[in-house]
């Protein structure tokens, strides 16, 4: 990673969760390439240990924090803790997130819980514990990774298609409660994107299939219209977009009629 600063970013924060793998790990280095102070948080303490170690080797400021964003308490501290440090948070990428299981009559009242608790009690958790200081403030930006699969129907992985539609509803609920503060909030919903969560899940469907997980990620490529799976930076383009000073006004315009904008990747 090369370390550039933007005017934009620089000497602000970012608070992020689930930031030690995947899409939070490429928000996490793209907010400090931007010049922006990083709060890399994650259940996986040492994983978010090593991204901010990243971000500081490459000469960016980053502290690491272990988080389950399932616990309100925990990540309301967390936050708090984020604003006393740096002087205050401009950014808040909720993002963690798990995938569940894939197949329906295999799925247990507890992975419901565990999905939902995740994906749409942690946003809630993470995005309610920064608000009253965004209002306070009259700034700030909250981007919220949802999914492609909030809004498609399909028959394997439903309680995260569940989980991620509800955090769509939530992130147009919060974008109209906090435009008139001049926060603005938004959802990117990325395409298959070739991350830990994306690989376990190829494997094990490869493996019950009997096929290479290998041919199976070429089946689903084949699927998509531009046969190409969605990069991890492709998403951070459009994060460090949605998140710049420069978005203010286009997204105040998708909120006024529908209560949000979609992007989707
Ligand atoms: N990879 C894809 O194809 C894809 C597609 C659409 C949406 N997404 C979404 O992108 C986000 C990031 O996923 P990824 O693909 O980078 O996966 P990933 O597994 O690489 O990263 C997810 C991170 O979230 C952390 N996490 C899990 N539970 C947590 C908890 N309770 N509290 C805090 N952190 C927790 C994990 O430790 C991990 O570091 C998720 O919300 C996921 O649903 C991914």
């Amino acid at each position: 990673m090369v370390h550039q600063v933007s005017v934009d970013s620089y000497g602000k924060t970012a608070f992020i969760t689930g930031g030690g793998s995947g899409i939070g790990r490429g928000l996490a280095l793209r907010m400090a390439q931007r010049g922006a102070h990083v709060v890399v948080t994650d259940v996986d303490g040492e994983a978010a240990g090593r991204v901010a170690s990243e971000i500081e080797q490459a000469g960016g400021t980053s502290v690491a924090k272990r988080l389950d964003v399932i616990d309100a308490d925990a990540t309301a501290t967390a936050v708090a803790e984020a604003i006393q440090h740096f002087g205050g948070i401009d950014y808040v990428f909720a993002n963690a997130g798990v995938l569940g299981p894939a197949d329906l009559t295999e799925t247990t009242p507890a992975d419901w819980s565990l999905v939902l608790d995740v994906n749409v009690k942690g946003v809630i958790n993470t995005c309610q514990a920064v608000t009253p200081h965004m209002m306070e403030r009259k700034q700030g930006r909250i981007l919220i990774t949802a999914s492609y699969n909030g809004v498609r129907a399909g028959t394997h992985v439903i309680p995260y298609r569940v989980s991620k539609a509800a955090i769509l509803m939530y992130t147009r609920c919060l974008a109209l409660f906090l435009a008139p503060y001049g926060v603005t909030v938004n959802a990117i919903c990325p395409g298959v994107t070739l991350t830990p969560m994306q690989l376990d899940y190829a494997a094990a469907t490869a493996l019950a299939a009997g096929i290479t997980t290998e041919d199976y990620l070429a089946e689903r490529r084949s699927a998509i219209p531009m046969q190409q799976f969605t990069e991890i930076e492709d998403l951070t383009n459009l994060a460090a977009f949605l998140v710049a000073d420069d978005a203010r006004l286009i997204t105040g315009q998708a909120i006024a009629p529908d209560g949000g904008m979609l992007a989707s990747s």
